[in-house]
């Protein structure tokens, strides 16, 4: 029987995963993944909106939030088959798949090896290329700070680069809940999922094999994955629609939820008719 609530826990492999599942019984699902290094309560604002419709999901990827990180060294491909392991366990034959940037990085991967177990895609502010050279460079210098200093002076870097110039000013009060959020995470689930992101393989050349609505979101001021990234998945992905998010920057469904809510509730009611 299906467990309905918030920060549930279920073992998947051997280990505890937090998830949040709510939603009507029996609903079209819909499994919502968090960015680096947040966790699902990023979501709180598209939870909200979309229960009343659909079954959400939204859970922890390993290390963050409630999530434990186990023993294996982290790898994308680890955290897709961390996802289709908890899809199992709960039962869920088929769902829309919702990812923010490292979500995106999953979800892509997600569908470009089970292209069967999703019915839609929504990438937000996310990328299909690898690291850079200079990328896994700075990644690598991130690591040993973090390692040096701990969390909060990689949070507080953070921030300045996450938000959108006008939410310094008008949105301070989720500046402090991401800020938060940020400060959960650990040192060794930091390290160990910036290395992750350094190996990870790009996702652009399978593109065009997309069969499934996508939906793809941007912040106009994303400086991390920036909307021209998000422009050359549009044009890989037949079909896929693009929407640009003002006033926000790389978390564009927290900075500029009304807008990011209004768009996500079109696309995936005009899925469910399908
Ligand atoms: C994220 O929000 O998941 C990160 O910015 C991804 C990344 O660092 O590539």
């Amino acid at each position: 029987m299906r467990n309905k609530g918030t920060n549930l826990k279920i073992t998947v492999k051997n280990q505890t995963v937090s998830y949040s599942d709510e939603g009507p019984n029996g609903a079209p699902v819909i499994i919502l993944i968090h960015g680096f290094p947040f966790n699902k309560s990023m979501w709180n604002d598209q939870m909200e909106m979309l229960t009343e419709n659909f079954r959400v999901i939204a859970y922890d990827v390993r290390g963050f939030g409630n999530s434990e990180a186990g023993t294996s060294d982290f790898t994308v491909d680890l955290f897709v088959s961390d996802l289709l392991g908890l899809m199992d366990v709960l039962k869920i034959e088929k769902a829309m798949l919702c990812g923010l940037s490292m979500g995106g990085y999953i979800a892509l991967n997600a569908i470009e090896n089970y292209p069967k177990r999703f019915s839609a895609l929504i990438l937000c502010d996310t990328n299909c290329v690898a690291d850079t050279p200079e990328a896994v460079e700075k990644r690598m210098v991130t690591i040993e700070k973090i390692d040096k200093y701990g969390v909060e002076p990689f949070a507080n870097e953070s921030i300045k680069n996450l938000f959108a110039p006008i939410s310094f000013v008008t949105n301070q009060e989720k500046i402090a809940v991401v800020k938060e959020m940020i400060m959960k995470a650990t040192v060794p689930s930091l390290s160990a999922t910036l290395l992750a992101l350094t190996l990870r393989k790009e996702t652009c050349s399978k593109l065009a094999e997309i069969k499934v609505p996508v939906l793809i979101l941007v912040g106009e001021d994303d400086k991390i994955t920036p909307p021209v990234a998000a422009r050359q998945m549009h044009k890989n992905i037949k079909g896929s629609i693009l929407n640009v998010i003002e006033n926000a920057g790389h978390l564009s469904n927290i900075e500029n939820s009304y807008e990011f809510n209004i768009h996500l509730e079109k696309f995936v009611s005009s899925v469910r008719l399908k």
